[in-house]
């Protein structure tokens, strides 16, 4: 898989503008990163907002065209998590995934993605990585999160970094292109695990606790409640 950066100083979403280059280019390659060095209105899921300093986070996009089935979607997603799992890794950094797709250090996020499909032949994977984040910029976030300084002490520039990303996108995006979450479960599993462990699932107002029982054929979370095993498509583990 080849991948082409492009850098822009300021965009309001990364997100925002490799969907408009995507609709108007009609040649735009699989494989376009769409990446700011400042992002001023920064889209998270559920509506959030995602905050980040600017010249100090990574905030990208990925743009791949496929025409998969909608239910093999949400596990490119996945293979995203994992890539930017293992760059952590390779940094020293003590990552683990929390499904659908985030990467936490302990409990702390340290990296947001949030997918966009397009009209069904396109997914703009949006990546926001906390690089360069202090703990007094982590503390003021309403909710427990961590950065690459904030876990090594040591600064990191980003524009490297998302080199240093690419072979690991390439490594689980191919190992979906064969087997989609087949090719990931083995590993999700281990870093999203262990089977067994409580978990309380938010939908909008709908919440339901269990425990992890595993992953269905398309990454979907399978949840052991006194009801019996059920499958949950979307929404936050908290
Ligand atoms: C989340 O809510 O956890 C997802 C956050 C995703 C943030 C990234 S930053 C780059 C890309 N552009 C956006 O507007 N959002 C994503």
């Amino acid at each position: 898989m080849e991948f082409k950066i492009e850098w822009f100083d300021k965009l309001a979403s990364t997100n925002t503008t490799a969907r408009e280059l995507f609709l108007t280019h009609t040649a735009l390659p699989s494989g376009t990163i769409i990446a700011a060095r400042e992002q001023t209105a920064g889209r998270g899921r559920h509506d959030r907002k995602w905050l980040t300093a600017p010249h100090s986070n990574l905030c990208f996009s990925l743009l791949i065209c496929t025409e998969a089935e909608l239910t093999a979607i949400p596990s490119l997603t996945m293979a995203a998590a994992l890539a930017v799992n293992d760059l952590l890794h390779s940094m020293g950094v003590r990552s683990s995934l929390k499904w659908p797709n985030d990467v936490l250090v302990g409990e702390r996020k340290i990296c947001g993605i949030l997918s966009e499909r397009i009209e069904s032949r396109g997914l703009i994977i949006g990546v926001g990585l906390n690089v360069n984040m202090s703990v007094e910029e982590a503390r003021a976030i309403d909710r427990p999160a961590s950065s690459i300084l904030i876990e090594t002490g040591e600064t990191t520039d980003v524009a490297p970094l998302l080199v240093a990303l690419l072979p690991h996108l390439a490594y689980w995006i191919n190992a979906w292109k064969k087997d989609q979450f087949s090719s990931l479960r083995e590993a999700w599993t281990l870093q999203a695990g262990p089977l067994g462990k409580p978990l309380t699932v938010r939908d909008g107002d709908l919440k339901k606790s269990g425990t992890l029982a595993g992953f269905g054929d398309h990454g979907e979370l399978l949840l052991n409640t006194a009801a019996g095993i059920e499958t949950i498509w979307s929404g936050d583990v908290c």
